[in-house]
This record gives C-alpha cells, structure tokens and sequence, in this order.
C-alpha cells in the first residue's frame, strides 16, 4: 500500500472547486449526540451562532434537537441511520413518513432551515461487509420520491455520506482514481442518480486515519502546512493527502461522466486524544490548515459513549470538550479571536474521587475495580501517548474512579470502591490531564445514569469470588 492508502487514496478541478465555489466559505460542523451528559440542544444552538457556524450536519433527526433550531438560521443536513435503510428501502409510505415527520413538519410550521437528508451514514465501508449494499439506494431512491412528493425537492436535496473509501488510486497518482471495484456499477448508478436531481455527494476524507492505520505513513504529509516529497500526478504537485483524496474523487466522478457533480466534505477533524497522534497541537495544526473550505467539521463536540471499536481516539473528535470548553483556539470564517465556549453550562461541585492514600497499589481489589470503573465509564485518556500517559499507577487507578463517580453524577456511592478510594476537593489534575467534573444532567434525560450505580461493593466482591 503506497503512502495514499488503498482506502484512502484523492481532481484536477477539485481544488478549485473546493476553495472557489463557495466564495461564501461558510463553515459547517457534525453534531453528533452520543453522550453521557449531552448538552441541552438549545446550548448547542447558541454554541453554533457564537463561533459562526452556519451549517449542521446530524446523524438523525430527533424532534427536540430540529426544535432547537427553529429560527436559528442555521443550515441543517439530517440524517437516516443505517439501521433504517431496510425499512427505507422497502417501503415507499416509509419513506414518505419519515419525510413528512422529519423533514416537512419542521421545515413548514417549524421554520428549520433543513437542506440535505442525508440517507446513510458511510454505508459501504469496507469493514460492513456489504451489509448496506443491496438498501442504500433504493432508500436514496423513495426519499427523493417523498422529498418530490412533499414538494420538497428544489429545497431539500438527498445526499450520502461516503467514506473515501469507497474510491482508490491504482498509483499513488490521483489521476488513477475510481470507484471501488466491488461496489463501482452500484456507485455509477447513484452518482449519474445525484446528478440527474441536482444532489451533491458526500464525502468523508480522514488523514488521521492514515496515519493511525500506517505507522509508516509520512506525517506532514496528513498536514496543509507543506511535505518535502510531495505526489506529482502528471505536473499537479500534491503536498498534503487530503487534496491528493479529494482529487482522486475528482477523477474518479469524470471518469463515470459527472464531473460537475457538486462535492461536499460531510466530516473532517482531527481527534485529540486516544492515541499518540491524537492530541490538541495536531488537531489545531490540521483544523486550521485547510484555510477556509466549504465543509463540515468532525465534530463539534466529543461524545463519551461513541463506540471504541475504531480506537480509543472516537471519543475526542471534537473542537469542544463535553461541556462546550474550547481545546484550542481555532479562527472559523471570520472570527479570529478563537473559539467561544458555550454559555450556561452548570457543572457539579468541584470533586473528585480518587484512590485514597493509605491504599495500596497491590491490593487485590484494585485490578477489579478499575476495570469495573473503566467498563462503565470512560478511560480513553488513559494509555500510551494519550493526555493522561503521564501518570503513575496510583494516578491512572484514580482517572478511573473519578471518571466512574463523575459519570454517576457525584453519587455517593459512585466513589465506594471497596477500601480504596476517598472524595477530594482538591483537583487532581496534572499537565495535559484533566480530571473532568461532569456537567449536571439534563432533566429530561433522567434516564439510566441518574439511578444508584447498582450495589458496586456487593457486585465487586461477587465478581471477585467468581474469578
Ligand atoms: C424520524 O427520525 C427519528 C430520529 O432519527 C426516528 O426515530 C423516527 O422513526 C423518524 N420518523 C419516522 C416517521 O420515520
Ligand atoms: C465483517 O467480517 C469480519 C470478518 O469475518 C467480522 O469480524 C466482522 O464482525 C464483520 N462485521 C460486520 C459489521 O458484520
Ligand atoms: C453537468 O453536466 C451535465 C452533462 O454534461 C449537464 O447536463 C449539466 O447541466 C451539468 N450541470 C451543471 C450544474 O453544470
Ligand atoms: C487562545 O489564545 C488566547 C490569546 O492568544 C489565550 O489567552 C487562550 O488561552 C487561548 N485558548 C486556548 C483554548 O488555547
Ligand atoms: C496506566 O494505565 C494505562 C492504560 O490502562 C497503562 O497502559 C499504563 O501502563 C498504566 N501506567 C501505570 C504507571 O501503571
Ligand atoms: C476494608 O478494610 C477493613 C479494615 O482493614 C476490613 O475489615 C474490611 O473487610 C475491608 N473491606 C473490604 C470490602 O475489603
């Protein structure tokens, strides 16, 4: 695999397209929602508006997250999960309900500026195994007919976000670039379908991930800021691999005759934590490099309870942490000073749980409790080359108690670990490592995490006569 990656291999127009087009360069954000303790919507709302974010791009289409948009003047792409594409696919009225729940209701009586739907999210990654192959379009298909049916379809296009590796370079020459060849006729179709009803695509193109799958991967090369050894594709010098990406979609679109088809960057970021290239000076390197693009940043804010299976760093996607403090200064569209932190945010007093000083390190039970501690909050930060490598063992089996406790909201019993742990106000902190104090829960999610953490002491000394 050369230095593109198979997956993630690159237009000749496209930079222009990019950088041009748009001479409006309005920046546009992923707000995803899977947190423990999410911000209230209309926060996030605010957040948006104060660091002059235009656009938003979901993942589906809750009710009191559109609400919150009302008026706003934000731009708004919707999304259908996966997991609806079946239902989707199938049925017509489906698909006609969902437009009329998700799309018409909030865009006639509700004034949300809704513009994209967007069918899927990332459907035919490699690693779906053609889960998605036989429904994702025929569910772009019937959403276009509801959208037209709706009287709709001039205002709201369909859209899907793509990973990058749905297109590949045979070289490391954009020029070479197209579909993918397991799923190239289906592309074709769907990309000659977006053209034929003025839709854009999506794409979502991640330089990290290069590098995170690629130890070999040169490392400027995933940066804007210039590579000594750049790509030269027939006189077009290529000094970063997410131009280099963007292109070979260029080529590969000219190539099935829909070379003006309109692109969108649906995801682009940097994490910054999880992983040794993950951290706040790469992250801002990156996020300011591209200089003002049309595209949606990945993401606004990070979310602890994304899944770990791509890697530890899922959960730090954003340029905010969970509570809406900025983690590094970035200058979006015209605002120069910085990021803005969110407003109105209420934290809980400021304690910590940590291991209490006459524990022992070697106690049997330590070993249980962390990992106890750890499966049921988050511990990401934890690990080689992450914010919270610094830290010794009595610290690391701290960061676990307290990102427990403060995950129950401060309980009492949350910071009972059997003989090992102790409630501090001092904060134990140190360097790149924060020891969060959790923001309070919203009323209306009085879900799971506000009930007693079950009877931890009974349910360790349980595990730990089954071991
Ligand atoms: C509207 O979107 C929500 C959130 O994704 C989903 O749960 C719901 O089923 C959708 N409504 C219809 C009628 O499909
Ligand atoms: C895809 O296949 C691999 C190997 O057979 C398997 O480990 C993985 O769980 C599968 N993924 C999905 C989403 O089905
Ligand atoms: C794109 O190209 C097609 C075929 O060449 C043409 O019919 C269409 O009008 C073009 N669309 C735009 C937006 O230029
Ligand atoms: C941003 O820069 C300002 C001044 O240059 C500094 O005071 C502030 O701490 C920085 N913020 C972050 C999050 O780095
Ligand atoms: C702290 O925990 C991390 C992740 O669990 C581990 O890799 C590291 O070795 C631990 N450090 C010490 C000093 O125990
Ligand atoms: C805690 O320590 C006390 C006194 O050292 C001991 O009697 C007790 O059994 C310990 N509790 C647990 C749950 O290990």
């Amino acid at each position: 695999m050369g230095i593109l990656g198979k997956s993630y291999g690159f237009e000749i127009t496209t930079i222009l397209l990019l950088f041009m087009v748009n001479t409006a360069h309005s920046i546009g954000a992923n707000w995803g929602t899977q947190a423990s303790h999410p911000l209230h919507p209309s926060i996030i709302v605010k957040l948006l508006r104060d660091n002059g974010i235009q656009k938003v791009k979901l993942f589906d289409a809750e009710a009191r997250v559109l609400n919150s948009f009302s008026g706003s003047g934000i731009e708004v792409m919707v999304g259908i999960p996966n997991e609806m594409l079946y239902s989707i696919a199938n049925s017509v009225e489906a698909a006609e309900r969902w437009v009329e729940r998700n799309v018409s209701a909030h865009v006639s009586s509700n004034n949300v500026d809704i513009r994209y739907v967007a069918v899927g999210n990332e459907p035919f990654l490699s690693t779906y195994n053609g889960t998605f192959i036989s429904t994702t379009f025929p569910a772009i298909r019937n959403i276009q007919a509801a959208l037209i049916k709706a009287g709709l379809a001039n205002r709201v296009k369909v859209t899907c976000p793509l990973n990058a590796d749905v297109y590949q370079s045979s070289t490391e020459q954009p020029s070479t670039g197209d579909f993918r060849p397991d799923i190239r006729d289906l592309m074709i179709e769907i990309v000659n379908f977006l053209s034929l009803n003025g839709a854009p695509f999506t794409v979502n193109i991640y330089p990290f991930i290069s590098l995170y799958n690629d130890a070999n991967f040169p490392v400027d090369f995933a940066f804007f800021d210039g590579y000594s050894s750049p790509i030269n594709d027939q006189g077009r010098i290529y000094t970063n691999v997410f131009d280099a990406n963007y292109d070979t979609l260029v080529w590969a679109l000219q190539k099935s005759g829909n070379g003006n088809l309109t692109i969108i960057v649906g995801e682009m970021g940097w994490p910054t934590d999880g992983d040794r290239n993950a951290n706040v000076a790469l992250a801002q390197r990156f996020n300011q490099g591209p200089g003002p693009v049309d595209a949606y940043l990945f993401g606004l804010i990070d979310e602890d309870e994304k899944s770990v299976q791509p890697g530890n760093f899922e959960r730090h996607w954003g340029i905010f942490y969970f509570d809406g403090t900025p983690k590094y200064n970035l200058s979006l569209g015209s605002n120069s000073r910085g990021l803005v932190p969110a407003s109105n945010v209420h934290h809980l007093p400021n304690r910590w749980c940590v291991m209490s000083s006459s524990a022992s390190t070697e106690d049997p039970q330590v070993a249980l409790s962390v990992s106890y501690a750890c499966d049921r909050a988050d511990c990401t930060s934890l690990g080689y080359g992450t914010s919270c490598s610094n830290l010794d063992a009595r610290g690391n089996i701290s960061y676990a108690f307290n990102s427990y406790y403060q995950e129950y909201n401060q309980l009492e019993t949350a910071c009972q670990f059997p003989n090992l742990s102790v409630i501090t106000t001092t904060d134990p902190s140190i360097g790149s490592c924060r020891f969060n104090v959790m923001i309070q829960p919203a009323n209306s999610r009085s879900g799971g995490y506000l009930l007693e953490p079950v009877k931890m002491v009974q349910m360790l000394v349980i595990l730990w006569t089954l071991l």
